[in-house]
């Protein structure tokens, strides 16, 4: 036996990650490329708070990416999800948990008349641009710059260096065929949107958009260009997509078709109606919707869509919201979070109880990894925005204006 000096060190879990799974990660922001250093690995959560696998805690402003407006674990939605559990967690058949959240949605949100459960917000979207598609016998579909809305091939798209709409994908093996049809527009810019509708406006089945762009920085966009988007899209006949993954159920319970007063055809959401459990899902008007299978010609479908999981958790999660107290106390909180920071000279973009700092890649940096020594973890990425949930007290923000302002400097 070796002398234990001479022993090799234990590969740490994220040699062994990088041994067996691309990059030791499921989804890449998580890998830290965006900060540099190694991803913490986290065994548990609770409220505001995550512990890694050392039982280090942190104080959590990346909940997730979004689901968990009620922060990690809340009581609530875990006894539903216990409920889930207890009465089997898959049947593959109708049930009766997808409809209590449907007729909470649809009952609510004037502008889901029926919606389509599914496992992701990149599936939700996925489906409703197919479902554009169909509906107006065209192929072309208009996103802006800036704006994420998952990982389907004809969403992989980035406006070309070159030529002027010219998209180019900006993953590798997505066909060029299907990047020819994803046309590119900067954000908030009316005038490339009326140039581009004018020339090919009759092609154009579908303009997606985050309404509120929250994966690029938070780049709240002008009310005018939102509503002249919808104007193009009834004037040439082409549908108007809400990605509201991120902004639903977010911004208040109808996000920001809501607050806005700007009807889309179809919406995408995902994140907070699934609880934190995964989910997707997309509507809009019963006249699109019944197009989809087995109703119509759309092909739809999923072996664990609207699993009771989700569906339960979700619904839970959505029952906590519906008050707007949950909202009310986010506003609150984040009006603080903002003249706190701002009072200090730190540059922050906010809209309810998302937020982010509007700073370089290489000051984040920076920012990211002295918080994380004090145990508070921001989203490992510059651009990535934070989230505050129900479960971030007045304590809470106060650790961390005070040490982001201290590691600021
Ligand atoms: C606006 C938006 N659309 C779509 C997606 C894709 O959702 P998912 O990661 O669940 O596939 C995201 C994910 O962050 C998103 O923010």
């Amino acid at each position: 036996m070796l002398p234990a000096t001479s022993r090799l060190p234990e590969p740490s879990l994220f040699d062994r990650a990088r041994a067996v799974i691309p990059g030791g990660v499921h989804s890449p922001v998580r890998a830290f490329r965006g900060v540099g250093g190694e991803p913490v690995f986290i065994a548990r959560a609770e409220g505001a708070y995550l512990w890694d696998t050392e039982g280090r805690r942190y104080l959590d402003y990346c909940m997730a990416f979004g689901p968990l407006i009620l922060g990690h674990a809340h009581p609530r939605v875990m006894a539903a999800a216990n409920d889930a559990l207890r009465d089997g967690w898959s049947y593959g058949t109708a049930e009766p948990y997808s409809l209590a959240l449907a007729e909470l949605i649809t009952g609510r949100l004037a502008w889901v008349e029926k919606i389509r459960f599914v496992n992701s917000g990149t599936e939700a979207v996925m489906s409703a641009l197919r479902l554009a598609r169909a509906v107006t016998g065209r192929d072309a579909i208009v996103k802006f710059d800036g704006c994420y809305h998952g990982h389907a091939d004809s969403m992989l798209v980035k406006a070309g260096s070159g030529v002027a709409l010219q998209a180019e994908a900006s993953s590798a093996g997505i066909p060029a065929g299907v990047a020819a049809d994803t046309l590119v527009l900067p954000l908030g810019d009316i005038a490339a949107a009326e140039a581009l509708f004018k020339r090919r406006g009759k092609t154009i089945a579908a303009v997606i958009i985050e309404p509120l762009p929250a994966n690029h920085g938070l780049q709240p966009q002008q009310p005018e260009f939102v509503a002249r988007l919808r104007q193009l899209c009834d004037a040439y006949g082409a549908l108007l997509i809400f990605d509201e993954v991120i902004s639903g159920f977010r911004l208040g319970f109808g996000g920001y078709a809501e607050q806005s007063d700007i009807t889309p055809d179809l919406v995408t959401y995902g994140k907070i109606i699934g609880g934190g459990f995964p989910v997707g899902a997309f509507g809009g008007r019963a006249e699109w919707l019944d197009h989809v299978a087995p109703l119509g010609d759309v092909y739809q479908a999923g072996t664990l869509s609207a699993n009771p999981l989700a569906m339960r958790a979700g619904y839970a999660t959505l029952m906590e919201l519906l008050d707007g107290r949950v909202y009310a106390q986010l506003e609150t909180e984040g009006q603080f979070l903002e003249a706190a920071l701002k009072a200090a000279g730190i540059d922050c973009v906010r809209q309810g109880s998302l937020w982010w700092l509007n700073t370089t890649q290489d000051h984040y940096r920076g920012i990211f990894h002295r918080l994380l020594e004090r145990g508070i973890y921001l989203p490992p990425s510059a651009v990535e925005v934070g989230f505050l949930s129900s479960a971030h007290g007045r304590t809470e923000l106060e650790r961390l204006v005070h040490n982001l302002i201290e590691v600021a400097r």
